[in-house]
């Protein structure tokens, strides 16, 4: 049987201003909230996906490697879904390769299943519109869904009592956000987490005292970021983005066990990032699952804070700026 050509895509990984922490739904990934966030440009994930007509199994490589254990069993139980939409039976070959560090609170997995889903759409031939990208590559992992479109994404959880809780939970990029935001990233630690995201999520939604407080502050947070994104009032949308990470991350330390990702070298980035604050610069923080620290900032300022966060350090700091949504490089149509 002729081979069937490749399917390449690439995305970029978003870091949320209002976070999505808490599933709704475990199978379907449909969260307890929606969230906000800023697809960057930085840090790509290109993948590309071919169907293996002949083959028996799927091949999965990651960076180079051969992939084992749960991204192996991540990356083909999404290929299941994809399958199982298409209604087509026949394994993939999937190649993966991370421009930052994978499993570090790096937004990795969104980057990864956002080019998974747009390439594995093309390879099984779903026709599906961005929106329906983004219902897609949810189920791969949850904030994969933002990484679908580029600029600022709003996530939509859907309600509680949707009939159909899927088609109810999909992202779109926000158009009248008027702040021209960057993001300087701290690369404290590079390695993988110690607690995957989907555990800690769900070891805080059924433990942490705090979580129902966070769940209804985040809920106020949505609407605030989104004013504060239209009026551009970066002073609010850093206030209610260093809140609403520093909250999650408090649910999480009061969960049973603590899920802890802040570090002491966490710890001393948030308080210089206060401090600069302090006399006078626009500089506010958010962290996700792991131990590096995102400084927001505006545009113009970035380079010259990154130079400080990385002398104060002694780590790599990465500028990002506003990036595109996921797209197809190779395959379809070329
Ligand atoms: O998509 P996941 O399952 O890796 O969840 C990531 C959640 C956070 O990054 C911590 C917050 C967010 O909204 O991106």
């Amino acid at each position: 049987m002729r081979a069937a050509a490749a399917v390449t895509a690439v995305a970029h990984p978003n870091i949320a201003l209002v976070k999505y922490w808490g599933k709704r739904d475990e199978r379907l990934v449909v969260p307890l909230a929606d969230s906000l966030s800023l697809t960057l440009d930085a840090f790509p994930t290109t993948t590309s996906v071919q169907l293996r007509p002949d083959g028996s199994r799927d091949v999965v490589v990651v960076d180079g490697q051969p992939a084992t254990g749960e991204v192996l069993r991540r990356i083909t139980g999404f290929l299941d879904v994809l399958r199982a939409h298409a209604r087509r039976r026949e394994p993939a070959r999937v190649d993966t390769r991370n421009t930052v560090p994978v499993g570090a609170g790096l937004a990795s997995s969104a980057a990864g299943f956002a080019a998974l889903a747009l390439a594995g759409a093309g390879a099984y031939e779903i026709g599906l519109d961005a929106t329906g990208l983004s219902r897609l590559a949810r189920r791969g992992s949850g904030s994969a869904a933002r990484s679908v479109f580029g600029g600022f994404v709003l996530w939509h959880a859907g309600p509680a009592d949707a009939e159909d809780a899927d088609l109810a939970s999909y992202a779109e990029p926000l158009h009248d956000a008027r702040v021209d935001l960057a993001m300087v990233a701290v690369l404290l630690q590079t390695g993988p987490k110690p607690v995957s995201s989907r555990e800690a999520m769900r070891r805080t939604v059924a433990t942490s005292p705090l979580f129902s407080g966070w769940l209804a502050a985040s809920r106020t947070d949505i609407t605030a970021m989104r004013a504060a994104l239209a009026e551009g009032d970066l002073a609010t949308v850093g206030e209610i983005a260093e809140r609403n990470a520093l909250g999650m991350h408090a649910t999480m330390e009061t969960a049973s066990p603590p899920v802890a990702y802040r570090t002491h070298a966490s710890h001393q980035v948030l308080d210089h990032v206060r401090r600069m604050r302090d006399r006078g610069e626009q500089t506010w923080s958010t962290m996700d699952a792991g131990p590096n620290v995102k400084v927001l900032c505006t545009a113009v300022d970035a380079q010259r804070i990154a130079a400080e966060l990385g002398e104060i350090t002694g780590c790599l700091t990465v500028v990002a700026r506003s990036g595109p949504g996921a797209t197809v490089t190779t395959g379809v149509g070329t």
